[in-house]
């Protein structure tokens, strides 16, 4: 075999993009030159920000940044302990979920093992077992929910592992308690369910499972939950993980050593602590929603009920051609495209003036198609 034949790069590359995230808006001044408002409802972030306690103790801790930070997050740990009513030794921190996704998998997957993915969700559950060399196992949401039925049908002798994101990303739907009880109670032992919160606080419906309660059983379950979304410190990057004590020091193995860095854990501790504030964020994101949902129905635009801070929702024309109008008005939304629907556009619910904007640029864009 001719050497040019063989790849340099590993075995799975080949089937893999790199991530598209959300545009940034210096990205979109710079290439439209536009002067004018711009506004990013892409990347599910908080749009008001982290507490400014938080932010007042990341300030202070600029001054230490020469010096690494606690490896162990010894702090938080305890503090995510008490909140959680789970040991020390049930934590695992990391640079972002995105950071913990990879690392869960290297932990448990074997080359060959299968891995059930419930499809569109998060896109690095895939890309990470791929890497790994696992099979991934995708599983398509039906109506826009998470199959659980289907993923039950899909286990067999080389699952290892099952992701399931709750409230699911684009979707914001949710998997409902006596849905997830079904699932585990009838796993074969061998069998691990990853649960991605990343969005568990803006969850609202009465039938969203209390995960940890697995946890708190033994149970072959680890969840993920961030900093990144309803605690506004999606720019330092801090996720966390919880299993097993026996599961979690394996993981310690091969994770990053500093992968929480000095600023992020001294401000994910006021975060934490700030319940007050949190509350007020929760406030602008429920009026966000009805805002922008009672739009979309004027429109007649059909989206998800939602349990997350997006909406995923059909605007009907092709994405290809709303959303550079929509870039050229200002607006940045998710073209829903990436995930298979390309009418479709997931829409991170903003302040409340960000949201008029969005809906006032959608309205106005549309009307191009209407005379079409
Ligand atoms: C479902 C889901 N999991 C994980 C992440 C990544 O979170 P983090 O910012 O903690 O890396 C995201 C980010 O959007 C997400 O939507």
């Amino acid at each position: 075999m001719c050497r040019d034949d063989i790849s340099i790069f590993r075995n799975g590359l080949a089937e893999l993009t790199p991530y598209i995230p959300g545009k940034p808006v210096e990205e979109l001044r710079r290439e439209l030159g536009l002067k004018g408002r711009i506004v990013r409802l892409a990347s599910n972030e908080n749009p008001i920000g982290p507490s400014p306690k938080a932010v007042a103790r990341m300030k202070k801790t600029l001054d230490e940044i020469n010096l690494y930070p606690d490896g162990g997050c010894y702090e938080l740990r305890e503090a995510l302990a008490a909140k959680h009513s789970l040991s020390p030794g049930h934590f695992i921190f990391g640079n972002g979920v995105d950071n913990l996704i990879p690392l869960v998998v290297n932990t448990f997957v074997n080359s060959g093992d299968e891995v059930i993915i419930p499809t569109p969700s998060f896109a690095a559950y895939r890309t990470s077992t791929i890497v790994a060399g696992g099979i991934p196992v995708e599983v398509p949401l039906k109506n826009f929910c998470i199959d659980m039925e289907s993923i039950y049908k899909a286990v067999g002798p080389k699952t290892k592992m099952i992701f399931i994101c709750n409230p699911n990303n684009p979707t914001g739907t949710i998997v409902y308690e006596e849905e997830l009880n079904r699932l585990l109670g009838s796993l074969p032992p061998g069998v691990l369910v990853v649960m991605d919160e990343a969005y568990y606080e803006y969850a609202e419906d009465v039938r969203y499972p209390d995960s940890l309660l697995y946890l708190r059983e033994n149970g072959n379950v680890i969840v993920f939950r961030t900093f990144s979304k309803i605690f506004g410190l999606a720019g330092l990057r801090l996720g966390y993980g919880m299993a097993r004590p026996d599961y979690v020091s394996q993981m310690e193995k091969i994770r990053e050593p500093f992968a929480a860095n000095r600023v992020v854990q001294a401000g994910a501790l006021e975060a934490l602590a700030d319940r007050e504030y949190i509350r007020q964020v929760k406030d602008v994101h429920m009026m966000g929603k009805q805002v922008i949902c009672d739009g979309l129905t004027s429109l007649g635009i059909f989206f998800i009920p939602t349990e997350a801070n997006f909406i995923f929702a059909d605007l009907v024309v092709d994405m290809k051609y709303l959303f550079p109008e929509l870039l050229k008005r200002g607006v940045i939304i998710r073209p829903g495209s990436f995930w298979g629907h390309p009418t479709f556009a997931r829409i991170t619910i903003g302040t409340p003036d960000e949201n008029n904007f969005f809906l006032e640029q959608l309205a106005d864009a549309l009307k191009l198609f209407k005379q079409l």
